[in-house]
């Protein structure tokens, strides 16, 4: 039996799935607790989905188990029985983040944290039980697990989240596994013939002092030239790679990276942009977005990322819906042409889901005139709906352009924390060039609302374009809990030569937003009590005193995606 989500059944489970934070066509659980993703991969012929899972309730419980999904597209899920449960002495505290390895002959295999009898960390191997299965869905810890145990001088909790292993012209498989000493960040390496025995190199690939545990890492190749993406265990690849080092800083609570040169013979990695603990330090996602795992799908040759959108709101509303966590929409990542930064895209399967499109070209949105006082009553004359579309469910993409920039404001020189700019700036404080951009989730009188947009400043002679989420009237008012900030990215271009884009997905809890082709992300979760269903509405505003000619709109009515779930689970 399947459920699709649109299901009105009476079932505990079709009543979760009609909530009005359930989403559409971002990844969730029929129900319960849900965290990072874990092991994606392609095998056979469909996608593998993992992910730390409570499947008992909606909160966090070490006792972690793999929830298990599979898809032939990447969009419409049909979800199985956990992979793993805490069974074995080596995870019966818990069965932590992981990630897959397909070895040469296409066997796919599983390395993932467990917390032993003595709640330490180690790190333990998994196989399918059964390779003709076409879903993969029981799996056989080793017999000799733990395979890598918690290294001398290391807390036991600080020890996880093994990567995709890659296999080096030595013929040795490497693999990192995440930690810390005292507030050092920290990313083992480690090599093995035979995927069981692994020897820690005393050198780690990587650490970085005052960013505390490095979760999640992620290790992988980018062409320098191209937007295809590189299988992780690519050896001599035939053009120019450089490497990724993605690392989860729980203390900030956000997925960083850095690019850099990886020489195997030397097992050193050297990176270009070695500023984790600042700032200007790179991040996949300024919003909402973590333990970010990527993968490399060999049907359309590309590297895929999806992270955890965690929640905002508090422990008591998760046990009233019954379930916490989103995943992020799988996005394509590769290298920028300046090989500076990474790109990032919603996978193109998006578009199986699109329905009713609405278009315009050219839409002069008029400055305002400057408005003293109360900007509350006069701002809808900065407005222009965009109607036609299921403005909870949507995919907009928004280009703007100016003719003139040189009244730009002078950005105050003390202001580098583009998340402080945002706030001081917010969506309601007019300026000159901006705020311009989307109000999405808005209800009709605009008390809630999730402003995305940008703000154009000149800095010594050059102009800065900012990128902001104003979250401050998203939620519900008395949800006092809930993430009211502000978001802000720099986006690296030169708005004299290139229109500003904004590319954002909203389904109906989540706004994840890509801006200047996919140069700065950021993803807000959030809880509106009006703009929900039929009631949310979709704008285009200009705030700013100054025009902005709109050169191209494009939306999309987004159609539910298929989340079934195996009868054998129901
Ligand atoms: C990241 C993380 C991982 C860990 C897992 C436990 O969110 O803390 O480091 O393996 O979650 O669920």
């Amino acid at each position: 039996m399947s459920i699709p989500s649109s299901s009105t059944s009476e079932s505990p489970i079709a009543a979760v799935l009609e909530q009005p934070y359930r989403t559409g066509f971002h990844f969730q659980p029929p129900q319960n607790w849900m965290n990072d993703p874990n092991g994606q991969m392609w095998y056979n012929g469909v996608y593998h989905f993992f992910y730390q899972h409570n499947p008992f309730g909606p909160l966090f419980d070490i006792r972690m188990h793999w929830g298990h999904s599979v898809s032939y597209d990447l969009i419409n899920w049909i979800h199985l029985d956990p992979a793993f449960a805490p069974t074995e002495p080596f995870d019966i505290n818990g069965c932590w983040s992981g990630s897959a390895t397909i070895l040469p002959g296409n066997k796919p295999i599983m390395l993932y944290t467990g917390r032993d009898t003595q709640e330490r960390q180690v790190q333990n191997l998994a196989v399918p039980k059964d390779l003709s299965d076409p879903y993969l869905k029981e799996w056989v810890k080793d017999a000799g697990n733990p395979v890598i145990n918690l290294p001398e001088g290391i807390q036991s909790d600080d020890f996880r989240d093994p990567t995709t292993a890659w296999i080096e012209e030595d013929g040795k498989w490497r693999l990192l596994v995440g930690s810390k000493r005292d507030r050092t960040g920290i990313a083992f390496l480690y090599h093995s013939d035979d995927l069981v025995n692994w020897v820690k190199y005393d050198t780690p690939l990587h650490q970085a002092p005052e960013t505390g545990i490095w979760e999640c890492p992620d290790y992988f190749p980018v062409w320098v030239d191209s937007t295809m993406g590189v299988d992780t265990s690519v050896v001599n690849p035939s053009k120019e790679v450089k490497h990724v080092l993605k690392v989860s800083l729980i203390d900030r609570f956000h997925d960083y990276y850095m690019i850099g040169k990886y020489s195997p013979e030397e097992e050193h990695y050297v990176p270009e942009n070695d500023d984790l603990t600042q700032i200007s330090g790179l991040r996949l996602d300024y919003g909402r977005f973590y333990a970010s795992k990527s993968f490399f799908d060999p049907v359309k040759i590309r590297r895929i990322t999806m992270a955890w959108v965690h929640e905002t709101d508090s422990d008591a509303d998760f046990i009233a819906r019954g379930w916490a966590g989103v995943q992020s929409f799988p996005r394509s990542l590769w290298l920028d042409k300046n090989q500076k930064q990474l790109l990032q895209w919603p996978i193109e399967e998006i578009e199986t889901l699109y329905g009713n499109q609405v278009s315009f070209q050219n839409k002069k949105l008029e400055g305002l005139r400057e408005i003293e006082g109360s900007f509350q009553n006069k701002k809808r004359e900065g407005l222009h709906e965009i109607e036609g579309i299921t403005a909870s469910q949507a995919d907009v993409k928004i280009s703007f352009k100016f003719d003139n920039l040189e009244e730009a404001e002078e950005l105050d020189p003390s202001l580098v924390d583009p998340k402080l700019i945002c706030a001081k700036y917010h969506a309601t404080k007019q300026g000159k060039f901006g705020p311009f951009g989307l109000l999405a989730l808005a209800s009709n009188d605009l008390t809630e609302q999730t402003a995305i947009y940008f703000r154009i400043f000149k800095k010594n002679g050059r102009y800065v374009v900012v990128m902001c989420s104003d979250q401050s009237q998203s939620s519900k008012k008395e949800k006092e809990e809930s993430d009211k900030t502000f978001y802000g990215a720099f986006l690296d271009i030169d708005p004299q030569q290139d229109e500003i884009s904004l590319r954002t997905l909203i389904d109906h809890s989540i706004v994840e937003s890509f801006g200047g082709g996919g140069k700065s992300c950021i993803t807000s979760r959030v809880y509106p009590s009006l703009a929900i269903g039929k009631d949310a509405k979709l704008f285009a505003f200009n705030y700013g005193t100054k025009s902005v000619m709109i050169s191209e709109m494009n939306a999309w009515s987004v159609k539910s995606a298929q989340m079934s779930i195996e009868e054998s689970n129901v």
